[in-house]
C-alpha cells in the first residue's frame, strides 16, 4: 500500500524525523529557516498531512489553498492560535496538537523567568560578560525573594496547575484568575478570583498561562498594570499577543513592575526595542517546551494524531 505524503514545515527532532519517514511518505524540512505561506501551499502538493509550527500563520488565505488532497494539519504545539479554526472547520480539516506533555517544561519555564526577574540573573550575567564584576558587594544587584510572595495566574489551564504544584515549593500562596472556577481535585491550593479588582492586588508576582488569540490581546494593558501592587514582577512564558508592550516597558521603567521575564513577544521573532534597552527584564526566545524529553514527547503526540485521522479515528488530541 502507497504511504501517504506528510509535509513537514519544519526541521524535527531526529527520533520523530525518523518516525515520520519510516510510516509516511515524508517532505521534511532540510533546513530551519522561517517558511513562507507560499512554501506552505507549494510543499504541501499531494500531502495527506500538513505538520507545522506555531511561528507559521496558517490563516483564512492559507487554509482555503491548501490542496484538496490535505485531510489533517498537525501543530508541532499546544497552541493553536496561529491556525485560523474556523478555516480549517470550514473545510472540515480537522487539527491536532500537542496538549498536556509540555507542561512541565513549560511551568519550568515560567519559574525561571519569575526567578531571574525578581533575582536579576540577567543583568548579572551581563555584569560578568561585560568585564565589569568587581567582586561580592553587600549592596550589589539586590533582587526581592520569591518564596513566602504572592503568586498570582492568569488561566489556570495545565501550565498554570503546574505552575502551583512548583511554586508550593517555594512556600508561595497561589491565587488564580480564569472564567470559571476549577473542581477542587485541579485548584489544589490556589484561590480563584472571578474578577480582575480583587485577583490582581494579590499578585507580586503575575505569570500569565491563558491561550493567546483575540480574547486575550493585550490582557495585560496599563488599567490593569494599575492595579498590580507596586513592584510587582510578571511572567509570561504562554503568548506574545497577552502583553500591551508599551503599558510594561512603561511600568518597567518608572519601576510599578520591578522587574519582567519574557519568553513569547508580540510578533516574534521580533522584540520591542523598549525591551531590549531595559536591565530590569529578562528575555528568552520562547524555550517554554524546549527540553529534548518535551520535544520528543510532542512529536510523538502530534504524530499519533495525524495517524488517527488518516486512519479515521478520533484522536484524542483534536483540537476542538
Ligand atoms: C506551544 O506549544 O504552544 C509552545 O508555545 C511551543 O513551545
Amino acid at each position: 500500500m502507497t504511504k501517504p505524503i506528510l509535509m513537514v514545515t519544519r526541521r524535527l527532532p531526529p527520533a520523530i524525523e525518523a518516525r515520520a519517514a519510516r510510516d509516511y511518505v515524508a517532505r521534511l524540512s532540510g533546513g530551519d529557516a522561517p517558511v513562507t505561506a507560499a512554501d506552505i501551499l507549494s510543499r504541501a502538493a499531494g500531502a495527506a498531512a500538513v505538520l507545522c509550527c506555531p511561528a507559521e500563520k496558517l490563516d483564512a488565505e492559507v487554509i482555503g489553498k491548501l490542496p484538496e488532497s490535505v485531510r489533517v494539519i498537525g501543530t508541532f504545539s499546544v497552541g493553536f492560535d496561529h491556525i485560523d479554526m474556523a478555516a480549517a472547520r470550514a473545510r472540515s480539516i480537522p487539527v491536532v496538537n500537542t496538549p498536556d506533555v509540555l507542561s512541565v517544561a513549560t511551568a519550568e519555564c515560567a519559574m525561571l523567568l519569575i526567578l531571574a526577574a525578581a533575582r536579576r540573573a540577567g543583568e548579572g550575567e551581563r555584569t560578568i560578560r561585560a568585564g565589569h564584576w568587581t567582586g561580592w558587594s553587600p549592596t550589589q544587584l539586590l533582587g526581592t525573594l520569591v518564596s513566602g510572595r504572592r503568586l498570582g495566574i492568569f488561566g489556570m489551564g495545565r501550565i498554570g496547575r503546574e505552575l502551583v504544584r512548583m511554586a508550593g515549593g517555594f512556600g508561595m500562596q497561589v491565587h488564580y484568575r480564569d472564567q470559571a472556577r476549577l473542581p477542587p481535585e485541579l485548584e489544589l491550593v490556589a484561590i480563584f478570583h472571578d474578577n480582575d479588582e480583587s485577583f490582581l492586588p494579590m499578585c507580586d508576582v503575575l505569570s500569565l498561562h491563558a491561550p493567546g488569540g483575540e480574547g486575550t490581546r493585550h490582557w495585560l494593558n496599563a488599567e490593569r498594570i494599575g492595579k498590580l501592587p507596586q513592584g510587582a514582577v510578571v511572567a509570561n512564558a504562554a503568548r506574545g499577543t497577552l502583553i500591551d508592550d508599551e503599558a510594561l516597558i512603561a511600568a518597567l521603567r518608572s519601576g510599578w513592575v520591578a522587574a519582567a521575564g519574557l519568553d513569547v513577544y508580540n510578533g516574534e521573532p521580533r522584540v520591542d526595542p523598549g525591551y531590549l534597552a531595559l536591565e530590569n527584564v529578562i528575555l528568552l526566545p520562547h524555550l517554554g517546551s524546549a527540553t529534548t524529553e518535551t520535544r520528543d514527547a510532542m512529536g510523538h503526540l502530534v504524530l499519533d494524531g495525524i495517524d488517527a485521522v488518516l486512519a479515521g479515528r478520533t484522536p484524542a488530541n483534536l483540537v476542538k
